[in-house]
């Protein structure tokens, strides 16, 4: 039989050639199911942590210290991306020197969030976005959860990665997280309002999770935004960009391709302000602030407010923190020419 040109120069069939290029793909699609990590710039070629280079474009990461560094080049170059990561750099040193909030408040927070997770969480591959200090971390790890910390702020992952060397820890921008499919959880508490660009936050949260996982975030509740103006003292700017309502949080993960699980309010605290209805109805305030007087020299705590039944706590608080639990139930599928579609999974 008459050879083909690709035999002649390859030695190969046709279907010989194809077969491989089948086995190439599937092996890369096995690859990437295996390290779910995806090149932050192109989103397309599976990436190792090891090579930390892309097949299909020009991206090639670096290790600083230890932590791989997935930021694509315009996340590196982009002179808005470069003074956001420069101001993290800064708050996360300035925090570590000195606690920015109050670490028992923190520490509650997070075993609240933890639990919002699941008690037993042994078997589950997770990622805790804008890990910080890493409390919230710990008590997922604490409940038997495999957990990556990812960060924009090298100080904090250096100082996680030095606690324990074989904790995941990865330097991303929540903006590009190079994860297609990996976790059966993400948390990230406190992020979501600083981000540049929530819509690619979105985007990309919903490529993390597997399908069907979970997606636990918190955020301020309708926080009073002018109190991170530089004018009045703030002394970072870039930080809480936004706030949150119920709906708005509701509205962001279902337009994200999530189901609502629930959604939980907490950061109760009884000497900040008194709760909503006193500003609609200001003659509840001096009952109120007797009964929170009371709890006061009680000694009550900000976990035992926390144990407390949500709507009572409602009822002598202002809830500072919201957070939603939400099942992922679509990918996101860009169409051709433009726009997206939901895609059931
Ligand atoms: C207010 S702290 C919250 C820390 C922790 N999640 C907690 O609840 O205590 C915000 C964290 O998100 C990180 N962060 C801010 N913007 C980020 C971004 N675009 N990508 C990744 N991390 C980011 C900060 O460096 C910081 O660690
Ligand atoms: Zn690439």
């Amino acid at each position: 039989m008459e050879k083909k040109w690709w035999q002649n120069m390859t030695g190969r069939s046709e279907a010989e050639a194809e077969a491989e290029a089948e086995a190439e793909a599937e092996a890369e699609a096995e690859a990437e199911a295996k390290t779910g990590l995806i090149c932050p710039q192109c989103r397309e070629s599976v990436v190792q942590l090891e090579a930390l280079k892309c097949s299909s474009c020009d991206w090639e990461g670096e290790i600083v210290d230890g932590i791989p560094i997935l930021l694509s080049k315009r996340g590196k170059s982009d002179p808005l991306l470069n003074r956001y990561t420069q101001i993290y750099d800064q708050i996360a040193s300035d925090d570590m020197d000195d606690s920015i909030l109050e670490l028992d408040y923190v520490e509650m927070l997070a075993e609240r969030t933890a639990k919002i997770v699941g008690d037993n969480l042994a078997g589950q591959k997770g990622c805790d976005i804008g890990s910080g200090k890493g409390l919230l971390l710990n008590a997922l790890i604490k409940r038997g959860a495999e957990v990556t910390a990812v960060d924009i702020a090298l100080p904090y992952l250096k100082r996680l990665k030095k606690k324990d060397e074989t904790l995941e820890c990865i330097l991303a921008n929540a903006e590009e997280m190079p994860f297609r499919e990996r976790f059966d959880f993400v948390t990230c508490t406190d992020v979501m309002e600083h981000v540049l660009n929530v819509s690619n936050f979105l985007y990309c949260l919903n490529e993390a999770v597997k399908p069907g996982g979970l997606a636990v975030i918190r955020v301020p509740y309708r926080e009073n935004l002018l109190g991170y103006s530089t004018y009045l003292g703030c002394s970072y700017d870039l930080v809480h960009l936004r706030s949150y309502t119920e709906e708005l949080l509701r509205d962001s993960m279902v337009g994200a391709g999530f189901e609502i699980d629930a959604i939980n309010y907490g950061g109760f605290s009884l000497s900040l302000h008194l709760p909503r209805s006193c500003d609609d109805k200001p003659e509840y305030a001096a009952d109120i602030t007797k009964i929170r007087k009371i709890l006061q020299d009680r000694g009550i705590s900000y976990s035992d407010l926390d144990d407390m039944p949500e709507w009572f706590a409602k009822q002598i608080c202002r809830p500072y923190e919201i957070t939603v639990s939400a099942r992922k139930t679509h990918r996101i599928e860009i169409k051709e020419g433009a726009g997206f579609e939901l895609v059931p999974v």
